[in-house]
């Protein structure tokens, strides 16, 4: 059986101060016994948010990496930063970097690589347009991204990574995919994976919805087998978080 993972992506969001002030609010809140639980944050509150998680078993994620080892990239960080700085998982893929930030399937093959080289976890999302979705193209759509994300990469780290499926038209829309629409399309990323390796691996994987998932929706949708966590964006940011991740209670 595959241990639920709950990942908070809070994208922009959050100085210093407020990253503070929320995991000191989520903390007492949130049940880690039963599910594996992490904070994705942007990299300025990589550091206070590791030291106020310190102890508990909160794990703590990052929102991007640069593949390169280290070197003459303004802005980038790199794989052996977020391990230094304790970081657990890095999120790559997301719709939000290919769409405003034009990364491409390869540089995403690069990043997963890099981070399961260093040790680190990597969220790998993937997800549909609504014009694929009313096209009935997603699954097209989807099996190209995980090939491509996947090119390379052994059996064994394969089944360490985390796929997230998160359809853009969901995505901070309030519009989430129904559960069996999310489950459909795990199921499927899981027959992928399981063509591209084997069934073992298929069935180690664990695949996360994400888009729009909040307190109400959350029991149905982690309710399916081939859903085995959420990429949570906008409710992340509040208490309602600890209650997606204590949904079990
Ligand atoms: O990475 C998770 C995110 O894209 C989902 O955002 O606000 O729809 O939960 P939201």
């Amino acid at each position: 059986m595959r241990k639920k993972i709950i990942a908070g992506n809070w994208k922009m969001n959050m100085t210093v101060t407020e990253a503070k002030a929320l995991c000191d609010k989520l903390l007492p809140l949130v049940n880690t016994d039963a599910v594996d639980v992490v904070f994705c944050v942007p990299a300025i509150d990589i550091v206070p948010v590791v030291e106020k998680l310190q102890g508990s078993k909160i794990s703590v994620g990052a929102e991007n990496l640069y593949f390169e080892e280290s070197g003459a990239y303004t802005g980038e960080i790199s794989a052996n930063m977020l391990v230094d700085a304790g970081v657990k998982y890095v999120i790559m893929g997301h719709s939000e970097r290919r769409g405003y930030f034009h990364e491409t399937d390869e540089d995403i093959n690069k990043k997963a690589k890099k981070a399961l080289e260093k040790g680190l976890t990597p969220i790998i999302c993937c997800g549909e347009s609504l014009e694929q979705r009313e096209m009935a193209i997603y699954f097209e759509w989807i099996s190209m991204q995980i090939k491509a994300a996947f090119q390379g990469i052994s059996a064994e780290d394969a089944g360490k990574c985390v796929i997230a499926y998160e359809p853009i038209w969901a995505i901070g829309t309030g519009k989430t995919a129904t559960a069996e629409q999310a489950e459909e399309v795990c199921a499927y990323i899981r027959k992928v994976i399981c063509e591209i390796y084997s069934q073992a691996v298929g069935e180690k994987i664990r695949i996360q919805y994400g888009g729009s998932m909040n307190a109400g929706n959350c029991k149905e949708l982690l309710s399916k087998p081939n859903i085995d966590g959420g990429l949570i964006g906008g409710a992340s940011l509040k208490e309602e978080f600890a209650k997606i991740v204590n949904y079990q209670d």
